[in-house]
């Protein structure tokens, strides 16, 4: 999501006409993008900034862009006083106005409010990559997790038109791209806002007819938006990736209700039922928070054996973070940093040792990979299954770059993150 808002905004400044340069020393105006969602991507910010501090005599212009500048605010000027422009996500619709107000000198400028009812929604982006294109959705996020600081820093839902959705992808595809993903917060909570009223699953299945495109995905879901009809809408169309990714946070239904998560671990698992019991095999991906206030061991054990349960075939996994704002932070029962490192420990070491034995069941097979690159030092291709994997593989030298192509590969080792093979034929 913040890559995209960062292909937007060098999109926009471009369309006004600057240029972009490799590297921050030649810029006259440096614009940083940030992450707020957990404390290490926040304090990265602040070590940037004062590596910044050092350019700033030489007449650059410095601006924080995205969550932490919306989280913030103004104390960004007092802490780093060689910036600019504080702008948060949801003012980006301002962008061209906040730059001609630096153009005419002002060295305060500001983007804070979240009172908007629209989208960034910018003709033009410049996309970092050539065959892959992100479309944002919705943005925003209406929930109330209790340890999450987005709806505080990306404002309330705000869904685009399903036809500047329509026109956004068919323009892709005419421009050659063939790999969809579509962003939001919340994509499952999609809701057009326009007369045709468009819920997600219809969104997902008018995108994937686009003629060009070969695959469609979408990220993030929230269990309790995710409703059977998304699916039906995936089973009845290959070119809807073969991948699930759906955050459950906890296996302990009493630490999901302290998350404000509203729904329960059985609520959970009926999603996960319905995508085993589809027509193709998905692959199921999730996010776990360990160390919540008020996880005891046996909430605990509780996650280690939803992952037993279900299997996931990847997940993230994060020592929960006090954010500003949030419920949780009032909470009782903290749990000590060491504690929670050994939590995190624990479920990564069991989640490597199910996606050794999953990528293992893999071998033999023939998969379509979409060429992402090449790993020159290894001699291989670098692709990605439908089902979101990296697999490398080999294929006879000589020929011309087959980034881009669609390629089958029979899978003939594996890891416990990625699938090495060589090409079967080209599809
Ligand atoms: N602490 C730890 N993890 C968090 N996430 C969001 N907020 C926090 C937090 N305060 C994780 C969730 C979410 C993912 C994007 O980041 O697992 O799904
Ligand atoms: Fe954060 Fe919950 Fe919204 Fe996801 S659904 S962005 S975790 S508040």
């Amino acid at each position: 999501m913040n890559a995209h808002d960062s292909e937007k905004v060098v999109g926009t400044l471009l369309a006004q006409g600057y240029s972009q340069v490799q590297e921050p020393a030649d810029a006259g105006l440096v614009l940083y993008n940030t992450c707020s969602i957990r404390d290490k991507a926040e304090q990265k910010v602040f070590n940037r900034l004062q590596n910044f501090k050092r350019e700033a005599g030489k007449g650059k212009i410095f601006g924080v862009l995205g969550c932490v500048a919306q989280q913030e605010g103004e104390k960004i000027f007092e802490r780093a006083p060689h910036v600019s422009l504080v702008a948060g996500s949801a003012s980006y619709t301002r962008l061209g106005e906040m730059l001609v107000q630096l153009e005419a000198g002002n060295r305060r400028v500001t983007g804070l409010s979240l009172n908007t009812d629209e989208a960034f929604d910018t003709p033009f982006t410049r996309r970092d990559n050539p065959h892959r294109a992100y479309i944002t959705i919705i943005e925003g996020c209406d929930k109330s997790c209790a340890y999450c600081v987005v709806p505080f820093t990306r404002g309330p839902e705000r869904s685009r038109t399903s036809e500047s959705v329509m026109a956004e992808a068919r323009g892709l595809a005419d421009k050659g791209y063939t790999d969809i993903q579509l962003l939001g917060q919340n994509v499952n909570s999609y809701r057009d806002p326009s007369p045709a009223g468009w819920d997600f699953a219809r969104l997902l299945a008018e995108v994937a007819k686009t003629p060009g495109l070969r695959r469609v995905r979408y990220t993030t879901s929230h269990p309790r938006d995710f409703v059977k009809p998304i699916v039906d809408a995936m089973d009845e169309d290959e070119r809807l990736c073969a991948h699930v990714h759906l955050p459950v946070q906890s296996g302990s239904s009493k630490v999901l209700a302290a998350m404000d998560r509203r729904y329960t671990r059985e609520d959970y698992l009926q999603r996960i039922e319905w995508v085993r019991a589809a027509k193709r095999e998905y692959a199921l991906t999730t996010d776990i928070i360990v160390g919540f206030p008020g996880e005891t061991e046996k909430d605990f054990q509780e996650t280690l054996d939803l992952l037993d349960e279900v299997r996931y075939d990847s997940l993230f996994s994060f020592k929960y973070s006090p954010r500003p704002n949030t419920a949780a932070l009032k909470m009782e029962d903290h749990i000590p940093e060491e504690e929670k490192t050994r939590r995190l420990t624990i479920v990564q070491e069991k989640q490597r040792s199910i996606q050794i034995q999953r990528n293992a069941q893999l071998i033999g097979g023939v998969m379509e990979v979409m060429v992402e690159g090449r790993n020159q030092a290894l001699g291989q291709w670098i692709g990605r299954t439908s089902c979101n994997r990296t697999l490398n593989f080999s294929h006879p030298e000589g020929g011309e770059s087959l980034v881009g192509k669609y390629l089958n590969v029979r899978v003939t080792r594996s890891g416990p993150n990625s699938l090495v093979g060589e090409t079967a034929a080209v599809v």
